[in-house]
């Protein structure tokens, strides 16, 4: 053989084992916000990452990180999200770790909203998020383990006013982990919930955010204050959530189920283990009634 192409196939081998050997990462919904700041998060670490998102228009995202192979996936389609893995483990040869992040708010309050608009919140951020499970996990088996995180959120925690579809789904997610995190423990797979605050995404852009029929008249005191609270609320970097959501991927806690990510999500959780649930909970209810008290306003400080 021509020592030219001796040198090219070992530069090939070297190719085909250096994106064999790094650790890889399948993410949902990295066309904006969380999914974005984790694909470069986990990319400049040194791990190959399959990312996947529905817009075409975004796929050009990543050109500057040689290990982001982009896959096109609409969650909700369990076709896609087959051919999705299958194209990742052709190009990767394996997954490591996959992160559920895709998913959107419904915004309203229940009584205006149509079941047609929670169905469509269950077939996203619950329906798709076990799918996509339950197509990773023979692979998970094969390789002897591997990592699932999902992206739940805070209002899994605690009751805020016009997500009850969205917290109900997230509440569904995060205790699914918990679950998942027993019934996998044989199997080498590890299962862990990340509950996010607020953080600057796209979620509530007009585009996305889906919102009920209408706000009727009784809702609007509450509403004018639910707004006036959350816009005066600093919402995070989108990197602080990838660093806490990068350490349930690699630290070696395997009972450990739920991390909290962003200022205000440590803030609640530590509340609720100061107060206990209940009075937490009535703590953060009088708010949304009766607006932050002054010592509130210090613990929560606002825009
Ligand atoms: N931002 C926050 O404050 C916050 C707080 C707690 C939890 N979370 C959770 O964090 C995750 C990421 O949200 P984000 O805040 O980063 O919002 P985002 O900027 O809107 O990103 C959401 C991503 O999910 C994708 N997606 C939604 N539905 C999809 C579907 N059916 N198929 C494929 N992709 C889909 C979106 O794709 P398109 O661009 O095509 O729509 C986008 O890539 C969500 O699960 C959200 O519930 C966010």
């Amino acid at each position: 053989m021509k020592p030219a192409l001796i040198q090219l196939q070992s530069y090939s081998q070297v190719f085909v084992e250096s994106r064999v050997l790094k650790r890889t990462v399948f993410i949902t919904g990295t066309s904006s916000g969380l999914g974005l700041s984790l694909v470069r998060y986990f990319a400049e670490r040194g791990w190959n990452v399959a990312a996947t998102m529905r817009r075409i228009d975004r796929m050009n995202l990543f050109a500057d990180l040689p290990s982001v192979h982009v896959i096109p996936m609409e969650l909700t389609d369990a076709d896609s999200a087959v051919e999705a893995l299958q194209t990742a483990l052709r190009h990767f040869g394996r997954i490591d770790v996959l992160v559920n992040n895709a998913g959107y708010c419904l915004l309203g309050p229940l009584e205006a909203t149509s079941m047609e608009q929670i169905r469509q919140q269950y077939e996203t951020n619950v329906f798709g998020l076990m799918n996509m499970i339950k197509i990773c996990l023979p692979h998970f088996r094969e390789a002897g383990g591997g990592r699932i995180i999902n992206i739940a959120s805070i209002s899994a925690d605690i009751g805020y006013p016009f997500v009850s579809s969205y917290a109900a789904t997230k509440a569904a997610v995060a205790m699914l982990s918990e679950v998942l995190n027993v019934e996998l423990h044989e199997a080498g797979v590890q299962v862990k919930a990340i509950h996010p605050g607020l953080f600057e995404t796209e979620i509530f852009d007009s585009d996305k955010l889906q919102t009920s029929r209408e706000m009727p008249r009784a809702y609007r005191p509450l509403s004018d204050r639910f707004t006036a609270l959350q816009n005066s609320f600093p919402a995070g970097n989108p990197e602080d959530c990838a660093r806490v959501v990068f350490r349930a991927a690699n630290d070696n806690r395997p009972d450990r189920v739920h991390y909290y990510a962003g200022r205000d999500a440590t803030l609640l959780r530590r509340l609720k283990r100061l107060l206990g649930p209940e009075s937490a909970f009535s703590m953060i209810k009088n708010i949304f009634i009766h607006g932050p008290s002054w010592w509130m306003k210090w613990l929560f400080p606002t825009k």
